[in-house]
């Protein structure tokens, strides 16, 4: 356990040859539907992706990939909006899960990072035909997850000029 995994998080793009044990998958996993959404609406699904084939097809849609070359596993946080109970707060709903996901990796030692899909246009057209999602679910985000293959120090971003008290 680490003291503070929130402040202690920061983006992990190089990786050990080291699996991601399935037990931390899961964990990995639980954690993103623990995630609050509005209403809980929980509008999320999760694609498991192990196959070298299909990272290699994703760094040729995302030009920010580079590190699924070494991720030994990855998550793509997608959002079916027929479960939304309160239209246009999916985006919040996913982007929490994918926050809790990166919270959990470093509970777990494990590096990660967020990748950003939607709402680039390309990307989401070509996870969706990589992957042969349905039309209607939206590829959010993908998160590769490996054992750290780098030491990423925390920073210290407080910002006492961005605080304010009692109104603006
Ligand atoms: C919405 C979003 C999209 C991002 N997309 C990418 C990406 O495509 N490739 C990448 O390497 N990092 C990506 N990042 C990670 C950011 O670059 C990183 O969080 C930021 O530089 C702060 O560094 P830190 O995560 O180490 O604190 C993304 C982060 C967010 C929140």
């Amino acid at each position: 356990m680490r003291d503070d995994p929130v402040l202690e998080r920061r983006s992990v793009r190089r990786y050990t040859p080291q699996n991601v044990e399935e037990k931390d998958l899961r964990k990995l996993l639980e954690a993103g539907m623990a995630a609050p959404s509005a209403g809980n609406e929980r509008p999320w699904h999760f694609v498991v992706l192990r196959d070298r084939g299909l990272m290699n097809g994703i760094m040729e849609v995302h030009p920010y990939a580079r590190m699924l070359e070494q991720c030994p596993v990855a998550v793509l946080v997608c959002c079916d909006p027929s479960l939304e109970k309160y239209p246009g707060f999916w985006v919040q709903d996913c982007s929490a899960a994918v926050e809790n996901m990166l919270i959990m990796a470093v509970q777990l030692g494990l590096g990660a990072v967020w990748l950003g899909i939607h709402p680039i246009e390309e990307r989401v057209e070509g996870l969706r035909r990589l992957l042969e999602l349905p039309e209607d679910i939206v590829p959010f985000a993908l998160v590769p997850f490996g054992h750290p293959g780098e030491e990423k120090r925390a920073q210290d971003r407080y910002d006492p000029s961005r605080v304010h008290m009692d109104g603006w």
